[in-house]
């Protein structure tokens, strides 16, 4: 890369070598393809949602290709805590994980599990089902998610950081309640509840009937959030949703968040798409000016 600038980022104390990560769920459990991400370039990787038991997840299919993206209802299969821990035990590169759980309890003996380890953040999904709430999801619930923050903080000195998405509560009352109770930076989004349907059977495509649309479709809704919170709330925010090109990123960053995951764009262009992203941010801030890729944060707030 001919520009000097510096592309690593700061994220509420998370310190990357640049702002592509790889979003949880993507690619399995498994510690060498993470690794093989992390050698492709990503600035950092999420792991697949960790639960404290193992769990099947639906049946197939659970994944649907569709216009503009793709709809997934895996239902959080993994194989649990304590087999995570065996995978990524000798881990030498930048790994969040992803944890999910019904109380701070589950959350908590999960840290410690993890804590000793080259972890380097962790990332709450707050779209676990709610078991005393039946039909709830955890971040429809800000008592709770105030609890689990909270009980992350002070069980670790890593970076905490909560993913939110559009469940039936307020997305911007999750992410205020997050920050309020500790936490250092926000995700910003996860899927969003969507359904396809095979007009020849009438039968819908999912095991699940219901699911996640992620990609291209949800990009301008993904933005939206990124724009909100880190305007109104004030806290590192990474965005996440239809990051497909170096563009895509950088109107994210603008939006005001410091960093992006990407998922979907994987099954279009495999792992190439970090480094091609990571390029196409450095030729546009040295196009643009710029030394640090920290200056693009949030420049659309001044508008
Ligand atoms: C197949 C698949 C599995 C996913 N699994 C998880 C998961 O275990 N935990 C989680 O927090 N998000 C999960 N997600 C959501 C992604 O991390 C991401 O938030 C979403 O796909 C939007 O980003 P994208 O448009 O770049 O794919 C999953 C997404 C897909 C497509």
């Amino acid at each position: 890369m001919g520009n000097k600038a510096d592309l690593s980022v700061d994220i509420g104390g998370l310190h990357i070598r640049n702002p592509t990560i790889l979003a949880s769920g993507i690619l399995g459990i498994s510690y060498e393809v993470l690794k093989r991400v992390y050698e492709a370039g990503a600035g950092a990787v999420v792991s697949k949602s960790i639960s404290i038991e193992p769990r099947e997840g639906y049946k197939n299919p659970t994944v649907v290709s569709v216009e503009g993206g793709y709809l997934n209802a895996i239902g959080l299969s993994n194989p649990g805590v304590d087999a995570f821990v065996r995978e990524i035990n000798n881990s030498d590169i930048p790994i969040i994980v992803n944890l999910v759980g019904s109380t701070d309890n589950e959350f908590v003996s999960m840290v410690k599990k993890f804590d000793g380890l080259n972890v380097v953040a962790y990332e709450l999904n707050l779209s676990c089902p709610h078991v005393e709430k039946v039909g709830l999801e955890v971040g429809d619930d800000p008592e709770l998610v105030s609890k689990i923050v909270r009980s992350m903080k002070s069980n670790t000195s890593k970076p905490v950081i909560a993913k939110v998405g559009l469940g039936s509560s307020d997305i911007m009352e999750t992410a205020r309640v997050a920050k309020e109770s500790g936490a250092d930076a926000i995700t910003a989004i996860n899927t969003i509840r969507a359904m396809a349907i095979n007009i020849e059977t009438g039968m819908p495509f999912l095991s699940n009937r219901i699911g996640g649309l992620s990609g291209k479709a949800i990009k301008p809704v993904a933005v939206r959030c990124v724009y909100e919170i880190s305007k109104n709330i004030n806290i590192p925010v990474i965005g996440c949703g239809g990051v497909y090109s170096w563009e895509d990123a950088v109107e994210f960053m603008l939006a005001g968040a410091s960093a992006v995951q990407m998922g979907s764009v994987i099954g279009d262009k495999w792992l190439g798409a970090f480094t091609n992203i990571t390029r196409g941010i450095d030729k546009y801030i040295a196009k643009k000016g710029m030394s640090s890729v920290m200056e693009l944060v949030g420049i659309a707030h001044k508008y």
